[in-house]
Formats: C-alpha cells, sequence, structure tokens
C-alpha cells in the first residue's frame, strides 16, 4: 500500500510528459531513437549530483563484477542501471516509486537494446517487490532523502541481499539543524524533505546486519561540480537539448541554486557509505 510520503514523492518527480519532453529534447540534438547512444542520454537520466562521473566514482568501489545481481534502489529513469550493465557486465533489476519515471526508463532501455540485461518496476523500498536473498549486490542514489523510515529502507535492502552482499548508499545528507533553503531537486518544501544525518544511515545499517565499511564525504567533488556548472551556464543562452532541467522542471534553475547554497552554507553534503552484510 502507498504511503501518504510515497503518493507525495512520486508526485514532486512526475512530470506527466516526460518522455515527450525527451523525445523534443533528442529532436533539438539532431538525434533520433535509433540514433541515440546511452551517453548521450546520460545528462538526463542519471539524477545525483555529479551525474555519470559521479555513477563512475561510486560504482567503482563496489567490486562488481560480470552476472552479479545487482538491484538500483530508486534507479528513477535507470540511466545508473544501464552503465552498470554496460560497463561490469552485471544484470541489474530497477525498483522505483515514480511509475513515469519506471515506464520512461523501461522506453530508454529498449531504445539501446538492452532489456536482456535490465529490467525496470515500480515499487518502494520500504517494501521491495522482491524474493528474499536474490542479490549479490544493492545501490542507492540519491533516494534516502526522501524516505524517512531508513530503518526499515535498511532491512529490507537487507532482506534481498545474498550473506555477504555489499550495499553502496550515494545520498545528499544533513550536516548540521539548519532549515535548509527550498525548494531543492528532492523536495519541494521541509514537509516532503526526509533527509537525515550520516549517523543515522550507519545506525540503522548496522541495526539492520551490516558491517560499515567507508564513510565519506563528496562536498569538495560537489562544489567543483557546481563551480563547472554555473561556468557553463554563465556562457551559453539556454541549457543544453539534453539535460536535468528536462526531468527536474520549470523550477529546476531555483531548486540547483538551493542545493549550491545549502552545501556552501554547511548544512547538507553529499556523502558515499559502503557496508556489507557478513558472509
Ligand atoms: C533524485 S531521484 C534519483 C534517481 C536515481 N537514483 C538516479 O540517481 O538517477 C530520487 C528517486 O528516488 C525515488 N524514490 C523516492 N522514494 C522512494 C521509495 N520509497 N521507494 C523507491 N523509490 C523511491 C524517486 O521516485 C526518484 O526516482
Amino acid at each position: 500500500m502507498v504511503t501518504n510520503t510515497e503518493q507525495s514523492v512520486a508526485d514532486h518527480y512526475t512530470r506527466g510528459s516526460l518522455l515527450e519532453t525527451i523525445l523534443n529534447g533528442i529532436k533539438k540534438a539532431g538525434k533520433s531513437v535509433d540514433s541515440i547512444q546511452h551517453e548521450d542520454l546520460a545528462p538526463l537520466d542519471e539524477f545525483h549530483l555529479g551525474g555519470r562521473e559521479a555513477t563512475r566514482h561510486f560504482l567503482g568501489q563496489m567490486g562488481l563484477t560480470r552476472e552479479m545481481s545487482v538491484l538500483d534502489i530508486g534507479c528513477g529513469l535507470g540511466g545508473a542501471a544501464r552503465f552498470c550493465a554496460i560497463e561490469y557486465g552485471s544484470i541489474l533489476s530497477g525498483i522505483d516509486l515514480t511509475q513515469e519515471f519506471i515506464e520512461t526508463g523501461k522506453t530508454l532501455t529498449s531504445w539501446l537494446k538492452m532489456d536482456d540485461l535490465i529490467s525496470l518496476k515500480q515499487g518502494s523500498a520500504l517494501e521491495l517487490p522482491l524474493e528474499d536473498s536474490s542479490f549479490d549486490a544493492a545501490y542507492m542514489m540519491h533516494v534516502g532523502m526522501n524516505i524517512p523510515d531508513k530503518a526499515k529502507l535498511c532491512r529490507e535492502t537487507a532482506r534481498v541481499l545474498k550473506k555477504g552482499g555489499s550495499f553502496g548508499i550515494y545520498d545528499v545528507m544533513k550536516t548540521s539543524e539548519t532549515p535548509l533553503n527550498y525548494p531543492v531537486p528532492w523536495a519541494e518544501n521541509s514537509d516532503s524533505c526526509s533527509i537525515g544525518k550520516a549517523e543515522e544511515y550507519l545506525q540503522a545499517l548496522a541495526d539492520a546486519g551490516f558491517e560499515i565499511q567507508t564513510t565519506s564525504s563528496r562536498k569538495e567533488f560537489a562544489l567543483e561540480f557546481f563551480r563547472k556548472w554555473k561556468q557553463k551556464m554563465s556562457v551559453s543562452k539556454s541549457p543544453p537539448p539534453l539535460g536535468l532541467h528536462l526531468v527536474m522542471g520549470e523550477n529546476f534553475f531555483e531548486k540547483l541554486t538551493n542545493f549550491l547554497e545549502n552545501i556552501q552554507t554547511r548544512r547538507v553534503a553529499p556523502f558515499e557509505i559502503f557496508a556489507k552484510l557478513p558472509e
């Protein structure tokens, strides 16, 4: 059953005509669905700070190999999942709350002829529609800021992982008690924001039986990413044909500006956490 929080999260991300918007962007970029490549879509199908560069850094630490069965929790449009399948040869499953993201993600996957490597399904991270002990690894990128019950999130993830399975998290976390500036990419206001501190994640992981391996801040990477973004914005009159503005909606500039300000004023920072279940 969908909770009120889940409904408002799905509403926040639903654009209503995302596929059409992407198709227009593809046309503007002088491409077609037959010629489009995975890299062309990366600027819009990786909805987290740092895009493809961040994904490469994050997934590169997970020890993924060919044929591993990997779960992307809150997969969005499935961009990171497709990257993971291409880069490591893993078999990917993605779960996301937002129906429109899943439907659009399936279409993008079929344009890239990757249907046999990836399956995307609508569902909640708090009630994963998946069998016990079925994955070698799971990861989550910029999703926990929408999930208040981090303990349940970690228990569900532990349930679907095999013994010795690893769990990687790349989320934005709170670094002070000062209220955030809104809107941000994951929430319009504080009512729909469930951002937590790194300590909250570490406690939830430990309680679910995970052994913590590493925790690291990506604040400097984030500031550098935003520096380059501002530079690009100052030279180009309008955003590129294919970019995250298509996914974030009309107030994307305000959301990103607030996000940067929240980092600069030490209210939030992106963190990577890696944990493992015992063998
Ligand atoms: C900022 S987007 C990140 C998407 C994707 N991980 C990426 O990096 O491209 C956050 C995603 O988390 C999903 N999400 C939020 N709460 C969720 C939940 N309880 N279960 C599954 N997905 C959830 C949203 O629908 C949205 O697609």
